[in-house]
């Protein structure tokens, strides 16, 4: 079921909320000194998803180069999955890339990745190719990554 989603442009301020989130989503979790330090990094943007509570639910950084942009994160709160949260966040950080003339964006993804492999693919990401062994699976040894393109003005 679809929530109503508040996306704003995160600041350094939320880097301590981002990072907490984070250690919920992923098994390797970064620090706040580390998100404080990526999110002033010239190049990265960051953007933060809240529904009704006001509290973060989501979250997406993505670096640009030139005309060229790579998601460095995303994810989204466990309890909050499969609301079109990852959707809305992505969706929102691509026109803004836009309106900053970039052009495409790039991403690696682990292969057992469904979640995010469906997201990137309903938003119109292709498969660019595969780097084999690529991710540390505690559970599986390595796994392959991905790579996907989007092309940002659709
Ligand atoms: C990937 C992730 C960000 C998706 O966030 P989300 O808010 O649940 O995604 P949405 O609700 O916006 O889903 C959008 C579309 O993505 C696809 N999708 C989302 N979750 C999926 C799942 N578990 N299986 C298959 N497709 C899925 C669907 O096409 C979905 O559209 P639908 O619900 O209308 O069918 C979330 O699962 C997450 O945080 N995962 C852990 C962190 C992670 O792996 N990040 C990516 C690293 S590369």
């Amino acid at each position: 079921m679809s929530v109503s989603v508040t996306v704003r442009q995160a600041n350094s301020k939320d880097a301590d909320e981002i990072a907490k989130l984070h250690a919920r989503c992923f098994a390797r979790g970064w620090t706040a000194r580390e998100f404080a330090a990526l999110l002033i990094q010239d190049g990265v943007h960051a953007w933060v998803a809240a529904t009704d509570d006001n509290a973060i639910d989501g979250f997406a950084v993505i670096r640009t180069v030139l005309d060229e942009a790579e998601i460095l994160t995303v994810a989204v709160d466990p309890e909050r999955r499969r609301g079109g949260i990852g959707r809305a966040l992505l969706i929102h950080a691509f026109a803004e890339l836009d309106k900053n003339g970039v052009a495409r964006c790039f991403l690696e993804v682990a292969q057992d990745n469904d979640a995010a492999l469906g997201l990137y693919r309903r938003l119109g990401f292709e498969v660019t190719g595969k780097r084999a062994n690529y991710y540390a699976n505690p559970s599986q040894g390595r796994v392959d990554a991905v790579t996907m393109t989007r092309i940002i003005a659709k």
